[in-house]
């Protein structure tokens, strides 16, 4: 079943192409418009609300940390991002206008769907987005867009991350197109960017060696992760794949935050994974992120970075550079992401540890 791959993870890390050109199929009709009616959900109920909350847990909820950056620019509607099971006990403010994302591989974690039924209990409409069809999040809400990146078997969520992101674009723009945000042809654009994106992924895939070179050599105790913007999210889950699959200590950081505090944590031969955003789109953004590589190099930082192909601008700051394919900024996590997956992989199977089920961990969690 693993079709020759090591791992199931290695499977799953190879399937991602797939995984996210088919979350696109079959979601656009001849003219290019998006078609959404499997939400079965109103129209007019979508103009009206005034507040989306994202509520996941773990490496779902950094898809909806991407989604909200993407979601607030192209709809102008507030999002806010909640750990589920901190959703469920404080006391959130909901109403018949919020419209609470609920996203989950799994659909069957227990704190993802508590927060689903306090959402709807307060008069929150709920959708998911969820991977896993006859599940019990997608049954328990008002609507449900399926990410199609087929069956997950590894503990840690690969392909599955990818699909949530896609989902959560096509919502993105869907909210977009029936809202009147955007003009159909800026829609459209995206589509064809968001397409584009298997290939990319792909070509990441295929330059993995470098990566998977740095990361068996890799003997440190610590591992921490930069980014800013999209990037941000992309870092936490860095971190988050390590942690759970090679159980060394990693941090991901808001680059921005560094002068705040982490940056006490730099010493010589620290490993820092920056994630660089495009040099070509927002310019403060891109200067930014390299001045942070900057700082943290001449403190000793050993750099990894992760850099979009041609922007030589890293080179003076970098150890390693990873290149990724050129892609706009708000679908970048789907690209960027990729490299720290495969390096966590092949760190944890270098140090001949069980990549498929790390130790203490559930593939679905169904308890609080
Ligand atoms: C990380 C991981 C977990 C899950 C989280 C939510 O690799 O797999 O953090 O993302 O437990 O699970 P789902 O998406 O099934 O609700």
């Amino acid at each position: 079943e693993k079709g020759g791959f090591r791992t199931f993870m290695d499977k799953e890390i190879a399937d991602e192409p797939q995984a996210v050109a088919e979350t696109l199929l079959g979601r656009t009709d001849a003219s290019g418009r998006l078609v959404l009616d499997e939400l079965h959900i109103d129209e007019s109920l979508l103009r009206t609300i005034d507040k989306i909350v994202v509520i996941a847990c773990g490496t779902a909820a950094y898809a909806g940390h991407v989604a909200k950056y993407a979601i607030e620019h192209w709809c102008r509607i507030p999002v806010e991002v909640e750990l589920a099971h901190e959703f469920r006990y404080r006391d959130p403010v909901v109403s018949e206008k919020t419209l609470v994302v609920a996203i989950s591989q799994s659909g069957e974690t227990m704190d993802t769907l508590m927060a689903v039924r306090h959402a709807r209990e307060q008069g929150a409409k709920v959708l998911s987005i969820v991977n896993t069809h006859g599940s019990t999040i997608p049954r328990e809400s008002d609507a449900v867009l399926y990410t199609h990146a087929g069956p997950e078997i590894a503990v840690a969520s690969t392909k599955a991350f990818l699909a949530q992101l896609t989902a959560a674009y096509l919502l993105g723009l869907y909210l977009a197109q029936v809202r009147g945000t955007k003009f159909p042809d800026e829609i459209a654009a995206v589509l064809q960017d968001l397409r584009e994106t298997p290939d990319k992924i792909q070509t990441v895939i295929d330059r993995g060696d470098r990566v998977r070179m740095i990361a068996r050599w890799m003997d440190s105790r610590s591992v921490l992760f930069l980014g800013r913007h999209v990037g941000y999210p992309v870092a936490l889950e860095g971190a988050l794949k390590l942690k759970e699959l090679a159980y060394i200590h990693a941090e991901g950081f808001a680059a921005g935050e560094l002068k705040h505090g982490p940056i006490a944590l730099i010493e010589p031969g620290q490993p820092v994974f920056v994630i660089v955003p495009s040099p070509r789109g927002r310019d403060s953004l891109h200067s930014k992120v390299i001045s942070n590589t900057q700082e943290i190099r001449a403190r000793g930082a050993r750099t990894l970075v992760i850099a979009e192909d041609g922007d030589d601008a890293v080179l003076p700051y970098a150890d390693e550079v990873f290149w990724v394919p050129q892609t706009p900024t708000l679908l970048s996590p789907l690209v960027t992401v990729v490299p720290l997956q495969i390096f966590a992989c092949e760190l944890a199977t270098a140090r001949g540890l069980d990549v498929d089920q790390p130790r203490n961990l559930a593939k679905s969690v169904t308890v609080e």
